[in-house]
């Protein structure tokens, strides 16, 4: 499919970029922006909202391509609307969505800003039932359109954006879809955890998978570093993958059971390096400082008797301070002999990032959205 061309968008003074991250991520994600495009000034934000002043001179395509490992998505800001009565709220939302893009007006995301951290009692982001009804109500107050509610978006798509940042302030924006995150509405991967999942770690290899586009295929076989309880495991077992976990913690009986799973219980550097031949992805989840996470990794995909094809590692990041370093920690990936490396806040990670390395850009899976704009699993 041939790709659109972008459209140029010249930021006046009413422009802001407005940016979506975990709570308590927003001075990292500030930090990072100043170092990626410091043209753009921090104006506004909320725990797990954050806005940028665009200058007047800037120039930025539609679909540019902000390179935050903290955004989880991002937009143009079109303005606020405030108020405590719905239905004019509501009037105004679609008011000032008419000063977007007209084709942005088909297709609306609509979502709140996370009331809490992944994770903790029972919270996970995605679309909240006040969400998905403010949305439905927009779309009934648009008129001479009806825009699709939180569809997943196709690539090149124009998608209208309200924030609930409040329930009393919404911000509204556009965006245009393009990497994986850009077209799920909010940036959040949707799924809800099956009920035998054993851990948290299922959503996040999940969504590990749909954003890098690894192509793990049926068949393959996979090795998990930090594998107890077996979440991730479950994933790749889901996906048709042989699975080898390695950690000395217990295994979850109901993953142990797997036919194609087989655990070593053991700590990663105890193991010989030959344990690893003909194995062909590796993931890593250790609980330990990303250090000694990467020199583990290192040990291993550096010796001549392993080829792994690519990489998924969780680096925890134990304190805030640690996020400079990500930098230098995928340049180290790359030494190894990965030329793709990138870096993302996934929405299920907590203070945590999720690091994704391929031998080639190229062997990235075919996007499987192009196949149509349905609704998220
Ligand atoms: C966050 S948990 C992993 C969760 C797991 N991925 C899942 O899907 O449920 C971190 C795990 O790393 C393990 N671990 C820590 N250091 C390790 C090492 N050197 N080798 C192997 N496992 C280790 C711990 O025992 C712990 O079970």
């Amino acid at each position: 499919m041939r790709k659109q061309a972008s459209r140029l968008f010249y930021g006046n003074v009413s422009d802001f970029l407005f940016t979506v991250c975990q709570r308590g991520a927003e001075a990292v994600l500030k930090a990072e922006i100043a170092r990626l495009r410091p043209e753009l000034r921090f104006a506004f934000s909320r725990p797990g909202f954050v806005t940028f002043k665009i200058p007047s001179d800037a120039k930025l395509a539609d679909d540019f391509d902000l390179g935050s490992v903290f955004a989880r998505t991002y937009g143009f800001s079109l303005g606020r609307v405030e108020g405590t009565d719905a239905e004019t709220m509501i009037r105004e939302a679609w008011h000032v969505a008419k000063e977007a893009p007209h084709a942005a007006r088909a297709h609306l995301h609509v979502w709140e800003r996370d009331a809490a951290l992944p994770g903790d009692r029972g919270f996970e982001p995605g679309v909240t039932p006040l969400a998905e009804e403010v949305g439905q109500q927009i779309a009934e107050a648009a008129g001479e359109i009806t825009p699709t509610v939180n569809h997943l978006a196709k690539s090149g798509q124009r998608i209208l954006d309200v924030v609930l940042v409040e329930p009393s302030a919404w911000w509204i924006g556009w965006h245009r879809a393009s990497a994986p995150p850009s077209r799920w509405p909010g940036g959040v991967y949707s799924l809800q955890t099956p009920e035998d999942a054993v851990s948290r770690a299922y959503l996040k290899m999940a969504e590990a998978l749909a954003w890098s586009r690894l192509p793990i295929s049926p068949g393959d076989h996979c090795v998990e570093l930090g594998s107890s309880p077996g979440g991730s495991c479950q994933t790749l077992l889901d996906r048709g993958c042989t699975v080898t976990g390695i950690d000395p913690a217990e295994m979850a009986p109901e993953v142990l059971e797997r036919e194609n799973f087989t655990h070593l219980r053991a700590r990663s550097k105890d193991l010989k390096r030959r344990t690893f031949r003909g194995m062909h992805w590796l993931t890593a989840d250790l609980n330990v400082a990303p250090s000694y996470t990467l020199e583990t990794v290192e040990h291993i995909v550096t010796h001549r008797d392993t080829n792994f094809r690519g990489l998924l590692l969780t680096l925890k990041l134990m304190e805030w301070d640690l996020a400079e370093q990500i930098p230098e920690y995928l340049e180290r990936v790359r030494s190894w002999g990965f030329e793709y490396v990138r870096a993302r806040q996934l929405s299920y990670n907590r203070q945590e990032i999720c690091v994704v390395a391929l031998r080639r850009r190229q062997m990235r899976r075919k996007p499987f959205w192009r196949e149509g704009a349905a609704r998220q699993p």
